[in-house]
């Protein structure tokens, strides 16, 4: 016989939070519901979770209450009247925001007699609950070890530390190297694409420099750039920083006379000229993270 698991509530039944709830009750959690637009719980209501009539009923059916919404601010309007039932509760919030917001969160939960933990989860909704799904989490710890095995339900939890901003820096620091790996593919699809190039002709590249990144061999920039800022030293060898900026410059021209927008490699190129303004010129391209610490005026 399978033994009783504890009861989990959530809040916020868009594609994320429907998925979770669909996930827990796999798992064999009675789950309770709450969303603004009602309609949201049906589906998840038919397959055995429960629906609660206002946000202080979903807030009284379970101490774990896993909350997945567009942004820390619906949290907000969700709990409204109903922070009266905050007290002793665990609130788990997986929606995106800044990481400032999410300490404030953190705030204003404990200023109510409850805890937060704060996790910025890394797969979208098809992904809950599969090998590999994971999820950034920070904030208290000890509410992570006590509900732990309830939260693997959805991924492995990967703690980062008791700053609850952590969690989301984590998450937008990933978003945006995933995002700006994609976009740097794609224009590099639209400038080839300009000469008649097939996408299909140029992935390989792609594959092969992406991969090499990551490698231990000479074009293995992850570990390089890795090392260096940890040593705070960035020796350019044989590929100046100037020599690579005067080639942004040539990527700059080269985009605008294939027809494609030059916002992001001028983004690159001005960064990359601030850090030679910056006395950098003959270190190497790790020293562009110089130029990022210092904001332009
Ligand atoms: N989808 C993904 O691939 C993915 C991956 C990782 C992380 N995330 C994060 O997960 C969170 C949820 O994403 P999602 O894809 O499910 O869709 P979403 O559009 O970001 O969130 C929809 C949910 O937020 C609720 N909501 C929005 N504003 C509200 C307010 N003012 N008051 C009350 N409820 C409000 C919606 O309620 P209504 O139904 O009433 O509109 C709905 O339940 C987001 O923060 C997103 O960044 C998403």
């Amino acid at each position: 016989m399978q033994a009783h698991k504890s009861p989990v509530t959530v809040i916020g039944l868009g594609p994320m939070g429907a998925k979770m709830a669909e996930t827990f009750l796999k798992a064999g959690h009675p789950v309770t519901v709450w969303n603004r637009t009602a309609s949201k719980a049906d589906p998840i209501v038919a397959q055995g979770a429960t629906p609660a009539a206002t946000p202080a009923e979903a807030l009284g059916a379970a101490e774990l209450v896993v909350i997945s919404q567009t942004h820390y601010q619906a949290m907000y309007d969700s709990i409204g009247d109903a922070i009266g039932a905050l007290k002793g509760r665990v609130l788990v919030n997986l929606s995106s925001d800044t990481p400032e917001a999410l300490r404030a969160a953190s705030r204003w939960a404990s200023g109510h007699g409850a805890e937060l933990l704060t996790g910025g989860i890394m797969v979208p909704p098809p992904g809950i609950g599969q090998p590999g799904a994971f999820t950034f989490y920070s904030g208290p710890e000890p509410v992570l070890e006590r509900h732990g095995a309830t939260l693997k339900a959805l991924s492995d939890t990967t703690y980062m530390g008791a700053d609850p901003g952590l969690a989301m820096l984590y998450y937008q620091a990933s978003l945006f190297m995933f995002w700006s790996a994609m976009s740097s593919y794609m224009h590099a699809l639209a400038m080839l694409g300009s000469a008649g190039v097939a996408p299909e002709a140029v992935l390989p590249y792609a594959a092969g420099l992406y991969s090499d990144l990551a490698s231990d061999g000479p074009m293995g920039y992850l570990k390089i750039i890795t090392k260096e800022v940890s040593a705070g030293r960035y020796p350019g060898g044989d590929n100046s920083l100037y020599m690579q900026a005067v080639g942004a410059d040539h990527l700059v021209e080269a985009s605008r006379d294939a027809g494609v927008d030059t916002a992001y490699p001028k983004a690159i190129r001005d960064l990359f000229w601030r850090a030679v303004e910056m006395g950098h010129g003959g270190d190497g391209v790790g020293s562009v993270l110089e130029a990022m610490k210092k904001p332009a005026a």
